[in-house]
């Protein structure tokens, strides 16, 4: 029995047509760039957007972006978005701006002023204005990087020095203030002070933004407000717990409800069960966002599902060895029909998963007889101490079938 009619509709990187109680953010946006889209070249506005994890800040953007496109994107106007969590480092997000303009790249012995370079030259050739979102902007800040995201801010400025124009607009997106602290004193006052503030949505907002999603991805049969409400309950902020946990959290809000229809899709139900809300609750894995493990690559995946896989097996310890998360994939491999990846490439997949902070590694006590690497999975945000591994084996199983049809 079908559940969904658009499932798309519930996922992460879906763009709805309207964004209820986002209209104002939106406007300001629209507002602060005015001039530059006007008149472009003639002023570098800088905005800052902070808001906790779902408060639409993402999403809200991309929707800005969208319409610049639409509107001047044949024209010499262009907006970029770069998602920093994937990125980490300036000279990947000065490649990630020049790919997404269509710049080609050599293949390597290119370094970060010869990137800046390009990209300066190419907006001067083209006659080219941009508008960079930089999502996430905080790991920019990563301790041994500090002083990156103030030379980016410092760069858009010297392009002016040299050919009097401000070719870049910038967005920073970040969840709180503080990667400000980390800037140079120039970088920071370059900046200034624009801010838009994205509150944790309430329990009635929520409601609506469910409401409206579910409209788009469901069968109309297929499920009532109640259900809507029940996600609502637990997702969205209120007088009494403020923001805590996962509330007002737009993102989780969803999950949960895309993990509901999933399981009644499962049990072969003709309709979401409060029950089968409270089994997605349990399941939701609200540390890891989907759209981060979408982006993994199958053996990444694969991967990704052995270590969860031997985790799992090893009931109450958080750590699992190398050797055993090996095996375990080597089997998942042969499972799917899939050729399993040599050690030495397994290892790059940790530090990938590693890097993205989805995995957490450490080396085996010395009473051990050969240190040996462990393995666990990061906890952090992971608000419902149910049983998130098996969330995350089943978001992952799902993912790795997708990618094989
Ligand atoms: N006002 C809204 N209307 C409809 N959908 C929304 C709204 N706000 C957020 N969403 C949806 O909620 C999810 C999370 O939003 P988004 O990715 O923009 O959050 P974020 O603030 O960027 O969070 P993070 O800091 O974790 O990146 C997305 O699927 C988005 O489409
Ligand atoms: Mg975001």
């Amino acid at each position: 029995m079908r559940i969904f009619k658009n499932e798309k509709a519930l996922r992460p990187e879906y763009m709805p047509e309207h964004l209820p109680y986002r209209e104002n953010h939106l406007r300001k946006l629209k507002l602060y760039f005015s001039q530059f889209i006007e008149e472009p070249g003639s002023i570098c506005p800088k905005v800052i957007m902070i808001g906790k994890t779902g408060t639409g800040k993402t999403v809200t953007a991309r929707k800005f972006g969208m319409e610049i496109n639409e509107k001047y994107g044949n024209k010499n106007l262009k907006y970029v978005h770069v998602y920093c969590y994937s990125k980490r480092t300036l000279f990947s997000v000065l490649k990630d701006i020049a790919q997404q303009l269509g710049v080609a790249l050599p293949k390597r012995g290119f370094s970060i002023s010869d990137m800046m370079q390009l990209l300066l030259d190419t907006l001067e050739e083209k006659n080219l204005y941009i508008i960079v979102t930089l999502d996430d902007v905080f790991h920019l800040t990563d301790v041994s990087e500090e002083e990156q995201l103030s030379d980016f801010i410092k760069f858009s400025e010297e392009m002016y020095h040299k050919t009097g124009k401000y070719r870049i607009g910038m967005i920073l997106i970040s969840q709180d203030s503080r990667f400000l602290e980390r800037l140079d004193r120039s970088a920071r006052s370059l900046l200034g002070n624009v801010k838009i503030e994205f509150e944790p949505y309430t329990k009635d907002q929520i409601y609506v933004i469910l409401e409206q999603r579910a409209r788009e991805a469901l069968r109309e049969d297929a499920y009532d407000d109640d259900i809507l409400q029940m996600i609502a309950d637990v997702a969205g902020a209120d007088e009494e717990r403020g923001a805590e946990g996962h509330r007002g959290d737009a993102r989780f809000a969803l999950d949960v409800l895309w993990q509901a229809a999933k399981l009644a899709e499962l049990d072969g139900s003709s309709r979401i069960t409060p029950e089968h809300v409270r089994e997605a609750l349990k399941h939701s894995v609200p540390g890891i966002p989907v759209e981060y493990l979408e982006g993994l690559s199958l053996h990444k995946k694969l991967f990704l599902l052995a270590i969860v896989r031997a985790l799992k097996a090893r009931k109450n310890q958080a750590y699992v060895p190398f050797g055993i998360v090996e095996e375990t994939y080597n089997i998942i491999c042969e499972q799917y029909g899939e050729r399993p990846r040599k050690h030495t490439q397994l290892w790059e997949y940790l530090r990938e998963l590693k890097r993205l902070g989805i995995v957490e590694t450490r080396l085996s006590g010395k009473g051990m007889r050969g240190r040996t690497t462990l393995i666990s999975i990061s906890t952090v945000n992971i608000s419902i101490p149910a049983e998130p591994l098996e969330g995350l084996e089943r978001i992952l199983e799902d993912l790795i079938r997708r990618d094989m049809t």
